[in-house]
């Protein structure tokens, strides 16, 4: 089955999510997709959503909330993303929070953005952003440190920290592949 087009949807504040879009981006491709990178704040798809065969969305958690432009998107496009397979990952420190409870707080956050846009997507997933101290200024990495510090995360703030785990971030990109027939791809794993 011809994988077509599919759609990758971000909000990045900090530029992790827009990594983590192209990897999952990298997965579909070499499963046949063609494949269609939209930064939500800077631009629109080039086509409609009903003609992707696809649609994965992924946003970022800063301050409790998603990127505005994304769950615009969402709402605007909430009919044909049920429609469509689609997919929708959330980017945050807590999903790579040492203890469960941080962990089920972001997976609650997330099930909670998608009972109140009412989109049921085929795939969803929390995943581990990263701490870019050398990307904030002064008063955000005072800031992000005592909120690490707090969460059991570096406060070494001479460097940046990634949390993601990419062997899941692949098995997500599989799982995404399967709902829209590109098996092949799935070998990744
Ligand atoms: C200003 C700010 C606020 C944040 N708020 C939260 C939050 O409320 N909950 C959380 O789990 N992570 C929070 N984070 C961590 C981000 O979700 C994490 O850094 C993520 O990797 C950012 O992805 P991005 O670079 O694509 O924006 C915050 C980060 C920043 C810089």
């Amino acid at each position: 089955m011809s994988a077509g087009r599919v759609l990758v949807i971000y909000g990045t504040s900090y530029g992790q999510t827009a990594k983590i879009a192209r990897r999952i981006g990298e997965v579909l491709q070499r499963g046949g997709a063609a494949v269609e990178y939209c930064d939500a704040a800077r631009g629109r798809p080039s086509l409609g959503p009903e003609q992707y065969s696809a649609i994965v969305v992924g946003a970022s958690l800063i301050a409790r909330g998603v990127q505005p432009p994304i769950r615009r998107f969402v709402r605007e496009n909430l009919a044909a993303l049920n429609r469509t397979p689609s997919a929708f990952f959330l980017v945050s420190a807590s999903a790579g929070s040492p203890s469960a409870k941080g962990r089920q707080a972001a997976q609650r956050i997330l099930d909670g953005f998608l009972a109140a846009e009412s989109w049921r997507p085929a795939a969803s997933a929390s995943i581990a952003g990263a701490i870019n101290y050398t990307k904030y200024g002064f008063l955000l990495r005072w800031y992000m440190k005592r909120a690490s510090a707090m969460h059991g995360g570096s406060t070494d703030t001479s460097r940046d920290h990634e949390y993601t785990d990419w062997n899941q971030v692949e098995r997500f990109a599989a799982e995404v592949g399967d709902t829209v027939g590109i098996l092949q791809t799935v070998d990744s794993r």
